[in-house]
C-alpha cells in the first residue's frame, strides 16, 4: 500500500507523519438498533505537502457522507461561541458593512449562530449550508439560507442573482472542504473588488503545540498555518491580508484574504509567518515529535481509565463531540470503560457514539447520580461546562482532560 497521495491545494506529494488507523464517522451517531456491520470507516492518516507545506488528510471521505439531512452539530449549543459569533458580526457591521447595501454571504451557516445577527441588521445576506437539519433551523430564524455545498457552480449562480459580496465568511467550515480549489475560485469570482473572505479554523500552530490530535478526523480535512494559507491564496488570485489568533475551539486563526494587490497585507501576517518559521511547522521531524507525544497521550490515557476501572471507579464521559470519535475510537474507549456520554444535543441523544457504541445520554443523566470522574471530551468549552456544572466538584467528583496533557483536576 502506497502511503502518499496527491495535495488537494497543489498536486505536490502529501508525505505521510501519523496513522490513526480505522475510524468511523465523527459525527454518525447510530440507533441503538441499527445494523452495526453497515458502519462505515476509513483509514484517518495526515500527511504534509512537501511543495505547499499544506497539511491534510491522506484519505477522503465522500461528502455527502458527512453532511447531509441528519447532521447532529448544531452551533448556537455552547453560549460562549454564540457570543464570539455576535462580537464578529458587530465588528463586521462596523468595519467591512459600511457602504451601500453590503451583501454577505457565509459558507456553512449551520444553524445561522452568526447570521442572525446580519440578518437582524437589515443587511443582505445569503447562507449556503448542504446539512438540511441546521438549515432548517437557520430558515426558520428568518435567515436566507440556500440548501447546498458552496463551491464554483454555486458562487457563479449566486452571483448572477444577487451580485458581488463586500464580506465572505466561513467558520469552521473551510477546513472541512478538500475540493477548496472549487472553493476559492468562486469566491474570487464572487468578491466585490475590495471585498474580504474571512474565515477561521482550528490552527496548525495550537494543535502541535497542546497535541490536541482530536482535532483530527473526518470532517478536519485540512489544518491550515499563515504560510500554506498565503500559498493557497496567490494559486487562486487571493492574498493572505490579516490573520488573528482566536482562544476559541482550541486554538484557531482568523484569516483574511483579499483579491491580490487589493489591500496592504498588515504586519500580523509577517509575525505569524516569522512564529511559524521559527517553530519549524513547515517541518515533517516537528509533525513526527507530534506524533510521538499523541501516542504517549494515548497510553496514558488508557492507563488511567483502566486504572480507575480496577479500582471501582464510576467515570462517564461529558461532551459526545465530533472529536471524541478521534479519541475514543484510537484509544480503545467503549462502554465498558465509559458507561455512557452526556450532551446536550438532542439529536445525538440516545444513540451510540461512532464506532465505540457508547450510549449517549442527555445531561441530566450526569448527576442521576453524579460519578467519581468525568473524562471531558469537549474539552474547548471547558469553562462554560465547568461552571455550569459546578455542583458535580462539590459532590467530590474530579474532570479528567487530555489535551495538552493526560491530568485530573
Ligand atoms: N460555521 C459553524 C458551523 C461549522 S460545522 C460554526 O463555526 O459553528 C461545518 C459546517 O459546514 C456544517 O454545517 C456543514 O454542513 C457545512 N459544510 C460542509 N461543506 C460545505 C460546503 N461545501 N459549503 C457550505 N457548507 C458546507
Ligand atoms: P464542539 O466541541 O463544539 O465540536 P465538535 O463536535 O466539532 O468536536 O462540540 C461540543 C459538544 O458538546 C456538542 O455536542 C454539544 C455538547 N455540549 C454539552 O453537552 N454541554 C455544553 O454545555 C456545551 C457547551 C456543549
Ligand atoms: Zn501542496
Amino acid at each position: 500500500m502506497s502511503n502518499d497521495s496527491q495535495c488537494r491545494v497543489c498536486g505536490g506529494a502529501v508525505r505521510e507523519f501519523f496513522d490513526f488507523g480505522r475510524q468511523p464517522l465523527s459525527d454518525a451517531f447510530l440507533l441503538p438498533n441499527a445494523d452495526q456491520s453497515a458502519e462505515f470507516f476509513f483509514r484517518l492518516a495526515t500527511g504534509i505537502c512537501g511543495d505547499c507545506t499544506m497539511v491534510q488528510l491522506m484519505e477522503e471521505v465522500p461528502r455527502d457522507r458527512m453532511f447531509h439531512d441528519e447532521y447532529p452539530y448544531y452551533s448556537s449549543g455552547s453560549a460562549y461561541m454564540r457570543t464570539h459569533f455576535e462580537e464578529l458580526a458587530k465588528r463586521l457591521l462596523a468595519t467591512e458593512l459600511t457602504g451601500d447595501d453590503p451583501f454577505v454571504v457565509e459558507v456553512g451557516c449551520n444553524d445561522g449562530v452568526m447570521l442572525g445577527a446580519l440578518a437582524d441588521a437589515g443587511i443582505r445576506h445569503l447562507g449556503v449550508e448542504p446539512s438540511g437539519s441546521v438549515a432548517d433551523v437557520a430558515a426558520a430564524k428568518g435567515i436566507k439560507v440556500r440548501k447546498s455545498f458552496f463551491e464554483l457552480s454555486t458562487a457563479e449562480d449566486i452571483l448572477r442573482t444577487e451580485g458581488k459580496a463586500a464580506v465572505i465568511y466561513a467558520a469552521n467550515t473551510l477546513c472541512h472542504i478538500p475540493y477548496i480549489g472549487s472553493i476559492l475560485s468562486g469566491v474570487a469570482a464572487l468578491l466585490e473588488p475590495t471585498g474580504v473572505f474571512v474565515f477561521e479554523d482550528p490552527y496548525l500552530g495550537d494543535i502541535v503545540a497542546r497535541t490536541s490530535f482530536d482535532q483530527i478526523y473526518d470532517e478536519h480535512f485540512f489544518f491550515f498555518t499563515a504560510r500554506s494559507v498565503q500559498a493557497m491564496a496567490a494559486r487562486n488570485g487571493l492574498e493572505l491580508v490579516d490573520v488573528e489568533r482566536i482562544p476559541v475551539h482550541g486554538g484557531e486563526v482568523r484569516y483574511t484574504l483579499a483579491l491580490a494587490g487589493a489591500r496592504q497585507p498588515t504586519a500580523a501576517v509577517a509575525d505569524l509567518l516569522a512564529e511559524e518559521k521559527a517553530d519549524k511547522l513547515d517541518d515533517i521531524a516537528t509533525l513526527r515529535r507530534f506524533g510521538e507525544k499523541v501516542l504517549a497521550t494515548k497510553h496514558e490515557l488508557a492507563a488511567l481509565l483502566s486504572g480507575l476501572a480496577a479500582d471501582g471507579k464510576r467515570v462517564v464521559g461529558y461532551g459526545a463531540t465530533a472529536k471524541s470519535a478521534t479519541v475514543t475510537n484510537f484509544v480503545g474507549i467503549g462502554p465498558e470503560l465509559l458507561p455512557f456520554v452526556c450532551d446536550s444535543t438532542p439529536a445525538k441523544q440516545n444513540r451510540l457514539t461512532p464506532g465505540t457504541h457508547i450510549p449517549v445520554q442527555p445531561p441530566q443523566a450526569f448527576s442521576d447520580p453524579y460519578p467519581d470522574y468525568a473524562l471531558l471530551f469537549a474539552w474547548n468549552h471547558a469553562d462554560e461546562i465547568m461552571a455550569k456544572e459546578q455542583a458535580f466538584r462539590e459532590s467530590g467528583g474530579k474532570w479528567i482532560l487530555y489535551v495538552p496533557d493526560v491530568r485530573i483536576v
